[in-house]
């Protein structure tokens, strides 16, 4: 669907819930990967691209100090309180997302805000459907309420209420895509100066499609295992006497992490998928950047799934069979997504061997017991946008 017939969806709805039109309708992306996982709060380098799956926010102003959020999804569920109610943990749920970032903004606001929301972005997926919700809503209030707010400013925002208000301890990996990507672009961040760069990333110009495969596991970073992950890099981080991993930048450099302790062998396997994951990232610019075969970054991202599985251990048996059933097939290399401990999987194949590496998808999850999943082609997509 155009944005402009999901901006005139989103109008509809936004009228039919409070009575009136929209300031505006304003959209942001979800997103996947190329390489870079779990280095960004490392201060590392990360190679997302925008997908076409967007939120919608449609937004107005008001003036009696009252905040609302409506949601198309979730049963048309509404919730609403006062601007100075607003405080981390309330409201919780999904309209802790939006709220978030009204409370970043509540004393530019001045007033109250209406919000109703629309997705197509797969919740769970590790697609970054918190991030859309965010990014859309901060650059909704950036327009109506603070125009000198840069796309940084926006990214910052969309994080501080992700981490300081929702309370999930996540880097700016997801922001970023959502705020920063251009259509036919990857983004090459790094995360430690946030300088980056528009990688172009035309596949289907090669004969390729990044599939994205949905394992059906969800996932939720609010939960233990990824704020797990963080401390242990954190804590390896702390041994090696650098603020951030990714200061180290050859595996040579974490020896002093093998103490001979149980703990130590775990802190070094963690700090190992950092430092080798940094390196793919940049293999990967290089080759994109070189305009060498894009089909030459398929076993790199291959060995960034071992090395989530390995060494990260937050991969999950059926993101473990997408990769192996979809490089089985045929496709030039494959991996995990996202957050980890479930979401979505993503595999470089040639456009030809699709219905090939599809039936294979299909054949193992029927075999593995599993409900067929989800799938889609990851087209690189514009970032967040004013839609009307
Ligand atoms: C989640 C977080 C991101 C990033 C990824 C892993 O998506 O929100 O900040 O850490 O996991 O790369």
């Amino acid at each position: 669907m155009s944005d402009e017939e999901l901006a005139r969806r989103a109008q509809q709805a936004f009228a039919d819930r409070f009575g009136s039109a929209p300031d505006g309708v304003w959209a942001a992306p979800g997103r996947v990967n190329v390489i870079g996982e779990h280095t960004d709060y490392n201060a590392g380098f990360v190679l997302p691209v925008a997908l076409p799956h967007t939120t919608r926010a449609a937004v107005s102003r008001r003036d009696d100090r009252r905040v609302v959020f409506a949601s198309v999804q979730d049963d048309g569920s509404v919730v609403e309180l006062d601007l100075a109610e607003l405080a981390p943990g309330r409201p919780e749920g999904w309209a802790a997302y939006p709220a978030g970032v009204v409370w970043g903004l509540r004393e530019r606001l001045g007033g109250g805000v209406s919000v109703l929301v629309e997705s197509d972005v797969p919740v769970g997926a590790g697609l970054s459907s918190s991030a859309a919700l965010t990014c859309s809503v901060a650059l909704a209030l950036r327009d109506l309420a603070a125009p000198e707010l840069g796309p940084l400013d926006l990214v910052e925002l969309a994080r501080r209420a992700e981490n300081d208000f929702v309370g999930a301890p996540t880097g700016i990996l997801d922001q970023s895509a959502s705020v920063l990507c251009t259509a036919g672009h990857a983004l090459f961040l790094d995360t430690r100066d946030r300088t980056s760069e528009q990688v172009p990333l035309d596949l289907a110009a090669a004969g390729l499609e990044l599939l994205v495969v949905d394992s059906g596991v969800t996932h939720e970073h609010a939960g233990g295992g990824y704020g797990d992950r963080r401390r242990e890099c954190e804590l390896a981080a702390e041994r090696l006497g650098v603020a951030f991993l990714r200061e180290i930048d050859d595996v040579t450099g974490l020896e002093p992490l093998a103490d001979g302790t149980p703990e130590g062998a775990v802190l070094l396997r963690r700090a190992r998928h950092i430092v080798t994951e940094n390196a793919r990232v940049l293999e990967v610019v290089a080759a994109l950047r070189g305009e060498a075969d894009p089909r030459t970054i398929g076993p790199i991202l291959t060995a960034g799934h071992d090395s989530l599985r390995d060494d990260f251990e937050i991969s999950v048996p059926m993101l473990d069979a997408i990769v192996e059933s979809t490089t089985e097939a045929g496709a030039h290399g494959a991996r995990m997504v996202g957050g980890g401990f479930g979401g979505s999987a993503i595999a470089l194949v040639e456009a030809d061997r699709m219905d090939a590496v599809l039936a294979a998808v299909s054949e193992r999850f029927a075999r593995e017991g599993q409900d067929q999943p989800r799938t889609f082609t990851a087209v690189p997509s514009a970032g967040a946008r004013r839609v009307a």
